[in-house]
C-alpha cells in the first residue's frame, strides 16, 4: 500500500529493469530426461543427416536428478545465436553449430504466429521469429554421472524448448524427433517417455522416416526401475561420434550385427515388453551390451569403453541372477564404464543391498534416495 502511494520511494538498485515493449524478450523453458538403450545405436548410415545402421530402443528414465533444463529465448534486441552450457558461453565449434543450427531453423520453419493471451492480437507472424537471434541457456544436473547419455537430454531440452518458444507444429508424427536426431541421436528417443524405439529409417531420400517412436504407453511397465552406477565420472576417452565412424569403417561385426542380429532382437524385446516379460527383457539387454563392446574391441584401433570395475558389475550380476534362478537384474553399459542395472520394484531393495555391499563408494554416491538406501542397508546386515 505504501508502495503504491509513493512509487518513487523504491530504491532504484531493487526495481527490475524490463525489456521495453518495442522489444520484448521472448522465452520458454523447459527440462528433458535422459535415456538408456537397451539396444544400442552404434554407427551411422548417414553422416549428414545422422541416421543410424539400425534400430534402437530405450527407456526413458524420470529421475528428476538426470535431466537438462533448457531456456530458449529470443529477441529483435539480441545480435546473433548464442549458447550457454552450466553458465558458460560456449564457442561453437564446426560440429557443434551443425547440429545447434540443424535444431533452430528445423523447429523455427514449423512456427507458429504468437497470439496474446488477453487482446488475442498477433504479436509475432510466422516468419518474424526468423529476424530475432535465439539464446539458450542449458544446465544439466547430473551431479556426478558424465558421459551418462547428457547429449541426448541435452539436445532433446534444446529442441522442446524451441517447440515451446515457438509453439511450433509438426507436419507428421515423429517430425520434432527427426530434429532433435541431427543435435544427436540419442535424443530423438528422449522427446518420449517410457520405452521408444527409433527406427533408423531410409525408405525417403531425406531420411524424414528415422524417427522415434513410443512403444508402449508411457504407464505400461511401471514396475521397471533402473540403477545407475557411477563407476568413474571422467569425461569418456573416444567421444560416441569419433568412436562410432571408426567402428563403421572397420568393423565386419558392426555390419552383420546390424544386418543379422538386431532386426531379431528389436522384435524380441518388444515383445518382451508388450508381455513385461523381465527374464526375455533382461537377457536381450544384457547380449546386446555385450555385443555392442564386443563391436568396440573387434573396431580397428579398439575401443575399450568398460573398465575393470564394469566388468566386476557384469560378473556379480549373473551370480546374482542364478544364485535367483531368474533373471531379476540385467546390466547395460553405454560409450564409458558406467553401469545401468534395469531391474523390477519388487527387487530393487535387495539388488541396492548387494551394490552396496561390493561398491559402497559406487552406491554413496548414487542412491541418493535415503530411505531405499536405509532399506537396502538393512536388507545387507539381516541378509549378512
Ligand atoms: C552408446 O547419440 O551420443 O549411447 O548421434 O553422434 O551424437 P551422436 O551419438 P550419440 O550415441 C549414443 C551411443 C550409445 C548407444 C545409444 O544410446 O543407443
Amino acid at each position: 500500500e505504501h508502495e503504491q502511494d509513493h512509487p518513487h520511494q523504491v530504491p532504484a538498485a531493487f526495481k527490475i529493469q524490463l525489456p521495453t515493449p518495442s522489444t520484448p524478450i521472448h522465452s520458454a523453458t523447459v527440462s528433458a530426461p535422459t535415456n538408456i538403450a537397451c539396444i544400442k545405436y552404434w554407427g551411422k548410415a548417414s553422416s549428414h543427416y545422422n541416421t543410424p545402421i539400425n534400430d534402437s530402443l530405450s527407456l526413458t528414465l524420470d529421475q528428476a536428478d538426470l535431466r537438462a533444463v533448457t531456456t530458449a529465448s529470443c529477441c529483435k534486441c539480441f545480435t546473433e545465436d548464442k549458447l550457454w552450457l552450466n553458465g558458460k558461453e560456449v564457442q561453437m565449434n564446426a560440429s557443434t553449430l551443425k547440429r545447434f543450427r540443424a535444431c533452430v531453423d528445423g523447429i523455427r520453419a514449423l512456427a507458429s504466429d504468437k497470439v496474446d493471451d488477453i487482446t488475442h492480437q498477433i504479436v509475432v507472424t510466422r516468419s518474424e521469429w526468423e529476424t530475432m537471434p535465439v539464446h539458450i541457456a542449458s544446465y544439466n544436473n547430473f551431479p556426478t554421472a558424465a558421459g551418462l547419455a547428457s547429449s541426448a537430454a541435452g539436445y532433446a531440452a534444446l529442441v522442446a524448448s524451441l517447440v515451446a518458444l515457438y509453439d511450433a507444429r509438426e507436419e507428421y508424427p515423429g517430425q520434432f524427433s527427426a530434429i532433435a536426431r541431427q543435435g544427436s541421436g540419442s535424443a530423438c528417443r528422449s522427446l518420449y517417455g517410457g520405452f521408444v524405439a527409433w527406427r533408423a529409417g531410409g525408405e525417403r531420400e531425406d531420411w524424414s522416416d528415422s524417427i522415434a517412436e513410443p512403444v508402449v504407453d508411457e504407464m505400461h511397465w511401471e514396475e521397471i526401475r533402473a540403477v545407475i552406477l557411477v563407476v568413474s565420472n571422467k569425461e569418456k576417452e573416444t567421444s560416441s561420434t569419433k568412436g562410432m565412424e571408426t567402428s563403421v569403417t572397420t568393423s565386419r561385426l558392426l555390419e552383420y550385427r546390424a544386418k543379422h542380429v538386431v532386426p531379431q532382437r528389436m522384435k524380441e524385446i518388444e515383445k518382451a515388453i508388450q508381455e513385461k516379460d523381465f527374464e526375455s527383457f533382461g537377457k536381450v539387454t544384457m547380449m546386446d551390451s555385450n555385443q555392442f563392446h564386443a563391436t568396440c574391441l573387434d573396431t580397428y584401433p579398439p575401443i575399450f569403453y568398460m573398465n575393470d570395475v564394469s566388468k566386476s558389475v557384469v560378473t556379480m550380476v549373473h551370480v546374482y541372477n542364478e544364485w535367483a534362478e531368474e533373471i531379476r537384474a540385467a546390466y547395460t553399459f553405454d560409450a564409458g564404464p558406467n553401469a545401468v542395472l534395469y531391474t523390477l520394484e519388487k527387487y530393487q531393495v535387495e539388488l541396492l543391498a548387494l551394490v552396496l555391499r561390493y561398491y559402497p563408494e559406487v552406491g554413496e554416491g548414487y542412491v541418493n534416495n535415503s530411505e531405499l538406501r536405509k532399506e537396502a542397508m538393512e536388507f545387507a546386515l539381516e541378509a549378512g
